[in-house]
């Protein structure tokens, strides 16, 4: 998932309040189609998170990760106002319990499989397999366990799992040790937990990402200050004590590369002629549209997506950053060794894309050398607006203006500049505010979801049409989740999920889609979750499907009301969901 903040320079960011009162009419016409619109073998899918799902943060001998220590250290607003400065997350939520799916994979899995999906994209938690994050440091038999059985589960489905090895969740010993992907150390460590992963798990998965967003990672976590590890300049932002916003996404983003090459370097070598998968990387990319129709306008569109995709594309395919980069950023920017360009080039079998939202990109020369961020760098000024008008509707998520012929725009400069690589969907959605006023039969409308993923899957299929050779989809995302620095005030789940009421000192209700344990460091014990879990029990998440069908598309609103025996109680769960039909069922 992106996030909220100014990726790049100068977002407008819109009052939310906008998202509400955008209506789009659900209007189908032009994009009816079905499963046999699409290629013969193509992937559905929804995508997910280990920090955003799976909660038991701290449970059967789980090390804590960045993402423990972050949300835990800098919560927010709501906390206490002497944390003001320094709070990072807008409703002073974590990960604790997200959506409990450490314990309820398998209704997580039953509503995939009810959804008629083939395929689903999670994450494994680093730190769950290695509290210490090293192989030296002892793993963690649970954690393998969990994840034979998540993946047991998939399997016996009909679901393949599409398996992401790291999704920002790093283990905060390496970060206490070397400044995780600050130092190079990194490289090894991630080589190595990777071939635990192949080792244990590769019998039976077949598609490996080893990054997602490394975008995110490094703007979020050591330019904008926004993400863990939560590093910046002051002057960037004066939440972050410490950091340098002119060097350190470049070389977090240096190290997360070299990472990467080790990785799929040891799969290829050691594993991937018996296991016979496939390993990419998921890299995120906005659309860029010039602001005008000048020549300094479009050279910037141009160096915009070279410093959001380039900067990691242009290395797996060609060995090296992208020229723009290396003429702006000059000696702050790391260089690659012969070998390391040589271990870089063609380092992928596929390449998963996410892809969200497009903004109009502007020449923005800057010239102060004092001040300088990887922001700055792009010298790109991306406003969401051209005289007056938006480029789309915005979400729920102020970053998110929906521009769907972006994706097939994409995908063609994808094809073009980069010869024409194997391409997954990896993510692709649309949130809305988290309303706990709007009655829910309000909420469950959602025909601006329905919209976006009809549009978004119409264009690509166009895209296919068009020779780009796009392989699978994967909605973003199965449930609504833990939305990072937004916590949970955003949803982007595909099916609704609703809190649980709380009874007085039940914990803090903003911390998961069921109930949450003591808000205290998750280091020191997560509370008394066998609790809660009785407490959850009776309201057990099922998708009960009340089809309101939008008629022989393939996406699909659903919408349901699961009442325990009828009652609306505690228990009650609320389920949206996007169907895939198809000629198998569905
Ligand atoms: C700093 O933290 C406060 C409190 O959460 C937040 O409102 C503000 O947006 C943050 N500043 C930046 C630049 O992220
Ligand atoms: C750099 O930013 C700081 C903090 O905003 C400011 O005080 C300083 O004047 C800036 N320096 C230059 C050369 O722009
Ligand atoms: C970026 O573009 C917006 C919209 O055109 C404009 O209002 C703003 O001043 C620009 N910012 C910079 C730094 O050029
Ligand atoms: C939440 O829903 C209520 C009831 O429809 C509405 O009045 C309010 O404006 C909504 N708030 C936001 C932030 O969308
Ligand atoms: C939504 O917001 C309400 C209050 O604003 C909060 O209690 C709840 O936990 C949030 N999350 C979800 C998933 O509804
Ligand atoms: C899918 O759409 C095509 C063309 O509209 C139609 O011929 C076919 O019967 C549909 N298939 C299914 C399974 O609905």
């Amino acid at each position: 998932m992106a996030v909220e903040g100014n990726l790049l320079f100068g977002i407008l960011v819109l009052a939310n309040l906008l998202a509400r009162s955008e209506v789009v009419t659900a209007s189908h016409d032009s994009a009816s189609f079905n499963r046999s619109s699409f290629p013969a073998g193509f992937v559905f899918g929804t995508a997910s998170s280990a920090y955003q799902y799976e909660g038991a943060a701290n449970e059967d001998g789980k090390g804590p990760s960045i993402w423990d220590y972050f949300t835990h250290s800098y919560p927010g607003l709501s906390l206490s106002l002497s944390l003001l400065n320094e709070g990072r997350i807008a409703d002073g939520s974590n990960g604790d319990v997200a959506d409990d799916s450490y314990h309820r994979y398998k209704e997580d899995v039953s509503i995939m499989k009810e959804m008629g999906m083939d395929a689903y994209r999670f994450s494994i938690s680093w730190p769950r397999l290695l509290p210490n994050g090293k192989t030296s440091g002892g793993v963690n038999k649970e954690g393998i366990r969990y994840y034979n059985n998540l993946i047991d589960e998939l399997l016996s489905k009909g679901v393949q799992p599409y398996v992401t090895l790291f999704h920002w969740d790093l283990p905060q010993a390496l970060e206490d040790e070397y400044g995780g992907f600050l130092s190079p150390h990194i490289v090894d460590d991630f080589r190595d937990y990777a071939e635990l992963c192949y080792k244990e798990f590769g019998d039976r998965v077949k598609h490996w990402i080893t990054l997602n967003e490394p975008l995110s990672f490094c703007s979020g976590g050591y330019d904008l200050g926004i993400l863990s590890p939560g590093r910046c300049s002051k002057w960037v932002n004066a939440n972050c004590s410490t950091g340098n916003s002119g060097t350190e996404p470049y070389v977090a983003a240096h190290h997360q590369l070299l990472a990467h090459a080790a990785a799929v370097k040891v799969y290829k070598e050691k594993y991937q002629a018996s296991q016979k998968g496939i390993i990419g990387i998921t890299l995120i990319s906005h659309w860029m549209v010039p602001f005008s129709k000048s020549k300094f306008n479009k050279e910037a569109a141009i160096r915009a997506l070279d410093f959001m995709f380039g900067w990691f594309m242009d290395p797996i395919t060609y060995g090296d950053y992208p020229l723009s980069m290396r003429s702006i950023v000059g000696n702050r920017l790391p260089k690659f060794s012969e070998e390391q360009s040589k271990m870089l080039k063609g380092s992928f079998d596929f390449l998963g894309l996410n892809y969200y939202t497009a903004y109009y990109a502007a020449n923005y020369p800057y010239y102060n050398s004092i001040n300088v961020s990887y922001t700055t760098d792009s010298q790109a000024n991306l406003t969401s607006e051209r005289n007056g008008i938006s480029i789309g509707p915005v979400a729920g998520s102020s970053w998110l203006y929906v521009y769907p012929r972006g994706i097939r725009d994409l995908l063609i400069y994808v094809k073009e500049r980069y010869n024409n690589p194997i391409i997954y969907i990896t993510e692709n959605g649309i949130s809305e505010i988290n309303n706990s006023t709007l009655p829910l039969k309000e909420a469950l409308v959602d025909n601006m979801r329905i919209d976006y993923y009809s549009r978004h899957l119409s264009f690509i299929r166009r895209a296919i049409k068009d020779g780009v050779d796009v392989r699978g989809y994967f909605a973003w995302s199965l449930l609504d989740n833990f939305e990072w620095n937004s916590g949970y005030t955003v949803r982007f789940g595909i099916n609704y999920g609703v809190p649980h009421t709380y009874d007085e000192g039940e914990g803090d209700p903003h911390n998961g889609f069921a109930a949450k344990p003591e808000m205290g460091s998750p280091l020191e014990g997560s509370g008394d979750h066998n609790e809660c879990k009785t407490k959850i029990s009776r309201g057990r998440r099922k998708p009960y499907p009340v089809a309101a069908a939008t008629g022989g598309l393939l996406v699909e609103l659903q919408m349901a009301v699961e009442l325990d025996g009828g009652v609306v109680c505690e228990g009650r769960e609320l389920w949206r969901s996007l169907r895939i039909r198809g000629a198998d069922g569905g």
